[in-house]
């Protein structure tokens, strides 16, 4: 029987998981331990071997029912046949783009927030890595919604935010969106602001992306306010964990209580990173 070692971060969430070979099919207490240091941890990161896209998606499936990939942006290529991974990258391919985000900064997001069933995980694999860049950062939005002075927290107590569905984490439009006169226009699914992950039932906070976001029955300004107050209070650098990426990393999160950002890298280095998602959960 194989060991499995967990070793938490130094940071506000995460852990390192050592003792598992992705590439192969989990033994079923290797499986309990991770979904046990998941929940605990919330983001894991397992070094490995180079995992095909098949690999990926069979160990993903322990986690759940693989959800459809993203839409991305017109222009984009991706995996032929396979409707589950993304390509996150930005090598060109006969002048067209095989992946998504580009080398751009990405910002403070949870994958598919404006979804009515988000996303409950992602598992992000390094293919290739850049030099410099390229970093990823997580969030542990437990202690976001604990850290929340009271009185904020007081006036969000039952408050709906709806969350922008036209742009991605890079700003840019998402195939069939045009741009909204302002967030109360703009479209996506409605969640509530504090919720209440289903399996430690502990209550977080859901912010999804900042940009055109809007509180549900408030004016246009007033909203923007209040926004502009949780994100400064959501991300201080104690709730949060930097993953410097090694080739072959698996990193996967859950986008119920955590949030992740992306810092850009220079275009004249190749990154690509293969990512598949798991099936919705109704948001409570
Ligand atoms: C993402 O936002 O899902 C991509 C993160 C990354 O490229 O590191």
């Amino acid at each position: 029987m194989s060991n499995i070692e967990i070793q938490k971060s130094s940071g506000g969430l995460g852990a390192d998981v050592h003792g598992v070979d992705l590439s192969k099919p989990l033994e079923a207490h290797l499986l309990s331990a991770i979904k046990a240091a998941w929940a605990e941890h919330l983001v894991l990161r397992l070094p490995g071997t180079r995992l095909s896209d098949d690999q990926l998606m069979a160990f993903s499936q322990n986690l759940g029912p693989l959800d459809m990939r993203p839409v991305g942006k017109a222009e984009q290529k991706s995996v032929p046949g396979n409707h589950y991974v993304t390509i996150i990258s930005n090598v060109l391919e006969n002048g067209r783009p095989i992946g998504g985000l580009g080398n751009l900064d990405a910002q403070w997001h949870t994958d598919m927030s404006y979804k009515p069933s988000p996303a409950v995980a992602s598992i992000l694999h390094a293919w290739e890595l850049p030099d410099q860049g390229g970093d990823t950062y997580f969030c542990n939005m437990y202690a976001a919604l604990e850290g929340l002075p009271s009185a904020l927290r007081a006036r969000i107590e039952g408050l709906q935010l709806k969350h922008d569905a036209g742009h991605n984490s890079v700003g840019g439009l998402r195939r069939g969106f045009e741009e909204a006169v302002n967030a109360k226009a703009a479209q996506g699914a409605i969640h509530p602001l504090i919720r209440t992950h289903p399996v430690t039932h502990r209550q977080c906070l859901y912010l999804g992306r900042r940009q055109d976001a809007y509180i549900v029955g408030l004016e246009l300004g007033e909203s923007e306010a209040l926004l502009d107050e949780i994100w400064a209070a959501a991300t201080y650098p104690d709730y949060c964990w930097q993953q410097t990426w090694r080739p072959h990393d698996t990193v996967m999160w859950d986008n119920r209580c955590t949030m992740h950002r992306r810092d850009g890298f220079p275009n004249d280095q190749q990154r690509i990173m293969r990512r598949t998602q798991i099936g919705g959960d109704k948001v409570n």
